[in-house]
């Protein structure tokens, strides 16, 4: 584990190697792997596998990916025509986290924009590292504005703990060090708040149980993992104050789509007039669709990960259901905006509202910027 400043990154480049090294989510929290990622192939393998997982980390993996091509390359450095395909091989590794694509194309223009060839793996090696240390800056700025909603109801809770509830993983392994979603809560436990997070186990893989509550453990914030069906009972008995999750893409018009089940937690939290936050960096917003619930594309992952326990040796034991029943196994869902309290964004808050959201990023205009 690449321990840097007080969180870890999941993602490095080991010095003198140049080697791209990720830590294996598959195997957290009971073993810490890290693997190395060699050849495009291999880049493709821990972003479709979930070696490595969650939006900004898949956008800055996508982006070695491109540098991983260029090393493995034999005299095609100087051949768009090959950065092109490594890049859409990669970016069609997994659909509905916009980042895969924000990464490997900005990285991929940049390369591409670079005249000499022999400069271009040097390129790509600087640009994937400017990725990576933007989203770190992100996630502390979105800790930074975040920090002050849960302050806010620390202050009329008088002592008692502010309970979050937040779902799947949005934290340093989805991202890089301080995450999204948990970004706020870490910055909340450093000023001395007392916070306690419901963490959704978040079937079928399990990221909330597994990896959530790991990080959350490593880093002594108190937590309670709760079966998905579990938060909207607590909301109904006030023992929830605040929702914070992630996203994997955010329409420009304020639609979320994140892991399957966020939008049950939305509605559960309007029913019950608990706030409901989405933590984000701008790499995670879709400049080009409007319509998060018709256009954005969703994962159907294998069903085996719905029909048998995760991890577990594939047997009767392990087996969930009858053999003969089929699953289905959608990764995604889409929250529309109206349900949504507001944006945390590295460059503040802001409501789900078109007019907002463009307020706070001018820059990407009245135009499609992908
Ligand atoms: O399928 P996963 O584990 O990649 O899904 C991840 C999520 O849904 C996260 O909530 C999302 O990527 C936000 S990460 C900051």
């Amino acid at each position: 584990m690449k321990e840097a400043g007080e969180k870890f990154r999941p993602i490095w480049i080991d010095h003198p190697s140049d080697v791209v090294k990720v830590i294996d989510q598959r195997a957290l929290p009971h073993e810490q792997i890290v693997m190395d990622l060699q050849s495009v192939d291999q880049v493709i393998f821990a972003i479709r596998e979930m070696v490595v997982r969650g939006a900004p980390l898949i956008g800055v993996t996508g982006a070695y990916g491109i540098f991983v091509a260029l090393k493995t390359s034999k005299n095609q450095a100087s051949d768009a025509v090959y950065i092109r395909n490594e890049a859409d091989k990669i970016i069609s590794a997994r659909p509905t986290a916009v980042n895969l694509s924000w990464g490997v194309n900005r990285i991929a223009s940049a390369v591409l924009a670079e005249k000499n060839p022999a400069r271009r793996m040097d390129t790509a090696r600087r640009v994937a590292g400017e990725i990576a240390e933007e989203e770190v800056e992100n996630s502390k700025n979105i800790g930074r504005h975040g920090v002050k909603l849960i302050e806010k109801i620390a202050r009329s809770k008088q002592g008692k703990p502010v309970n979050i509830l937040t779902h799947c993983n949005a934290g340093s392994l989805a991202c890089i060090e301080y995450g999204t979603a948990t970004a706020p809560i870490y910055a909340a436990q450093e000023m001395g708040m007392n916070v306690h997070v419901w963490v959704d186990e978040t079937r079928p893989l399990n990221q909330g149980a597994r990896l959530t509550a790991w990080e959350l453990g490593k880093y002594g914030v108190p937590h309670t993992v709760i079966t998905d069906n579990a938060g909207g009972h607590l909301m109904q008995h006030k023992m929830v104050d605040i929702v914070i999750v992630g996203t994997d893409r955010t329409t420009y018009t304020g639609d979320v789509a994140n892991k399957i089940g966020t939008y049950l937690k939305a509605l559960a939290a309007k029913d019950n007039h608990i706030p409901f936050y989405v933590a984000l960096p701008s790499s995670t917003f879709d400049w080009t669709i409007r319509d998060g619930v018709a256009d954005i594309p969703i994962e159907v992952r294998d069903p085996d990960e719905v029909r048998y326990i995760p991890g577990a040796v594939k047997s009767r034991d392990s087996l969930l259901m009858p053999e003969t029943s089929p699953a289905a196994n959608f990764a995604f869902d889409v929250t529309p905006a109206r349900l949504v309290t507001a944006f945390i964004t590295e460059r503040g808050i802001c409501r789900a509202k078109e007019a907002d959201i463009k307020r706070l990023f001018p820059e990407k205009g009245q135009t499609p910027a992908r």
